[in-house]
């Protein structure tokens, strides 16, 4: 990055203090960063005793042979154990672990006594269909208890699960059960989505049908919905019966530290998805520090919710194993924000007097786009922290966020990691960190990490470069399933000896840590590095934008030139001269160079269902082509609509 173009891009003044309660009664103090440093692994290793061992590691780290590491390898330990059994023996067994909520309004709450039975009869359930300690087991499952259920029984028994993102489709999920060679399908028949059932289960019937998915001997199928489904007999079991039927009593195995736990495949990039592998000891270690340190769970008082989906890694890490490890109370949330009416999350957060929640910057620029007036009819006064992750938080969404949801009161938490990663790396600590809206800022007590250049250089403050980890951590990949080589190729060979994380990067005066989004989103303009995130930021800190997403496109004059597409607040419609004001507004917040080239209103941008705005689908039609594969997102039908304006399409030449 060069350093022209940022010297301009630092606009954000505003920092926020932690609020004195929170500060006073911190998990986590400013002692810990101290800590870490002086002993990083001995800081570790007194994270690993927050989990209960069947045997008690002597070692930490073996980086005997990087970047192949093992924590805690000595170490033995069940996940399922950790994250209910362990519980109900300290007496907790009547505290609710999950506030169910369906999207049709229905509810459940499951204390840790009953999330224990069910786990048991669960693992007894795999165990009956023959699924044995190291056999994959695919998950594909609406936001429903069950989903959880099945993650944790298979983590009780050994057998490594792959959740596939319910809303992909029957091909995407056919390429992940044959990378994994699942042996097994958990399914439900259908889940609830805006307002009507949505039926899963004939997608997994299509993906049986490959070639590849031939070693699936049984799907296991939830009754979510009571829609007909299509059925082979033999191979398909009901949920209800094959796991109804079982002992609620299962003794758990203790497993290696370095056995897998886990393979989720990383979405939004091209060609064949790559499964990232994580393991027991040093995953469950990281997931439960960092759940506890950054929302500062306080299990006995706290109501934690997560809105992200289990087929996504934060689902993983901080709906299933950071906080029920941590032996928390939470929400499960079926359905969309807007059913059946667009204050619903805020209805939700009123209802189970929601204190900690984690959410993603797209969820909160859609809450800004529908007015300050729908939160502002719910009691939101229980939140204490707000948690963001995804990708970068612009400083108007952050500020709006914990204005309007937080009260003007609570601490917002910038999450950065990645599914690799595992578990969060760049965070504010609530108690600790005076806030900067926009920036993840430091990284968390035990992780290293550093802003490099081009040649691996650790830039000065001031400067921007290359998101890089320079130390291994606890709950890092391991490798990419099946493919040790692309591990190597893909995150340790750009810069030696460190972990390349594909994002941008700077630093500011203070080193404290801003993310720029991925280094394949950075613009080179007429030998300028602009980077989208910081025009898209600038583009939504305009009173008109609501969301923006910015590509480069081929330019003959400019090697690349900014396009941005932007959605317009309360949908109002265009008025004259608005683009020519929007690029103004952009060149005096950025510099000239940053200003757009072409500015387009739309209705909506393409996303996946992690909230990623598929900038690729976005650079083909800004330049003309046909459109690349756009499985992963979530409406498919958006980019008709983008193009269908583009004849129209206001721009300056
Ligand atoms: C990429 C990882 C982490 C779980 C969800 C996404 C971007 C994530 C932040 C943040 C700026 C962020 C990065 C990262 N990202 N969180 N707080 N600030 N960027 O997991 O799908 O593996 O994506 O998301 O670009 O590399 P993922």
């Amino acid at each position: 990055m060069s350093n022209e173009s940022l010297a301009n891009l630092m606009t954000e003044t505003r920092r926020f203090a932690p609020p004195a309660e929170v500060a006073a009664g911190a998990n986590v103090t400013a002692a810990a960063y101290e800590a870490a440093a002086e002993d990083r692994l001995g800081y570790w290793a007194e994270q690993a005793r927050r989990l209960s061992w069947e045997r008690e590691p002597t070692e930490t780290l073996d980086w005997s042979n990087p970047p192949f590491a093992k924590w805690f390898a000595d170490g033995k330990l069940n996940v399922a154990y950790n994250c209910v059994d362990r519980h109900v023996e300290a007496g907790n067994g009547d505290r609710v672990a999950i506030h169910f909520e369906g999207e049709p309004g229905d509810s459940r709450a499951i204390t840790y006594a009953e999330l224990q039975r069910e786990v048991s009869q669960a693992a007894n359930a795999l165990g009956e269909l023959g699924v044995a300690t190291g056999d994959r087991v695919a998950i594909y499952m609406p936001m429903i208890p069950e989903a959880v259920v099945a993650m944790l029984a298979c983590a009780r028994i050994g057998a490594p699960h792959s959740v596939v993102f319910g809303a992909f489709s029957a091909d995407a999920l056919a390429t992940r059960i044959e990378d994994a060679d699942a042996r097994v399908v958990i399914t439900a028949d259908g889940g609830y989505r805006r307002g009507a059932p949505s039926a899963l289960k004939p997608a997994v019937d299509e993906a049986l049908t490959r070639p590849g998915a031939a070693n699936v001997r049984n799907v296991l199928v939830v009754r979510r919905t009571g829609q007909d489904i299509p059925w082979t007999s033999g191979r398909d079991v009901w949920w209800h019966e094959a796991v109804g039927r079982q002992s609620e009593e299962h003794t758990p195995e203790a497993f290696d530290a370095e056995h897998p736990l886990f393979i989720l495949y990383t979405s939004g990039t091209t060609g064949k998805p790559k499964g990232i592998l994580h393991t027991t000891g040093g995953y469950l270690t990281q997931v439960a520090y960092t759940h506890h340190a950054v929302f500062d769970l306080k299990p006995e008082t706290d109501v934690y919710w997560c809105t992200a989906d289990i087929g996504w890694v934060t689902g993983h890490s901080y709906i299933v194993y950071g906080p029920l490890a941590n032996g928390a109370t939470e929400v499960l949330y079926e359905g969309t924000p807007n059913t059946p009416h667009n204050g619903r999350w805020w209805e939700i957060v009123e209802k189970y007097g929601v204190t900690l929640l984690y959410t993603a910057p797209t969820a909160i620029r859609t809450c800004m786009k529908w007015g300050d007036d729908i939160p502002a009819r719910f009691d939101l006064s229980s939140l204490r922290i707000l948690g963001s992750v995804g990708e970068p938080i612009n400083p108007e969404a952050w500020v709006w966020y914990r204005k309007h949801i937080g009260g003007d009161r609570t601490p917002v938490v910038d999450t950065w990691w990645q599914t690799e990663t595992g578990a969060m790396m760049i965070s504010p600590l609530p108690g600790v960190t005076l806030a900067k809206p926009g920036s993840a800022q430091t990284p968390l007590p035990g992780i290293s990490a550093t802003v490099v250049d081009d040649d691996g250089n650790e830039v000065a403050n001031g400067s921007g470069g290359y998101l890089t980890l320079t130390e291994p951590w606890p709950s890092m990949l391991r490798t990419i399933w099946g493919d040790d080589q692309r591990f190597l190729d893909t995150y340790w060979s750009r810069f030696e000896g460190r972990y390349f994380a594909g994002d941008g990067a700077k630093k500011d005066e203070d080193g404290d840590i801003w993310l720029l989004g991925r280094v394949d989103d950075v613009m080179l303009v007429s030998g300028h590095n602009i980077s989208t995130t910081e025009v898209e930021s600038a583009l939504v800190s305009h009173p008109r934008i609501a969301e923006a997403a910015v590509v480069g496109a081929t330019d003959p004059q400019t090697t690349q030139a900014i396009c941005a597409f932007v959605i317009l607040r309360g949908g109002a419609p265009q008025e004259e001269g608005l683009v020519e004001e929007l690029r103004a507004h952009v060149s005096k917040e950025l510099g000239p160079i940053a200003k757009p080239k072409r500015i387009l209103a739309v209705e909506e941008l393409p996303k996946t269902r992690s909230g990623k705005i598929m900038r690729r689908l976005l650079r083909d039609v800004a330049e003309n082509r046909e459109l690349g594969d756009v499985t992963t997102l979530t409406d498919p039908a958006v980019m008709d609509l983008i193009q269908s304006k583009l004849p129209s399409a206001p721009s300056e030449d």
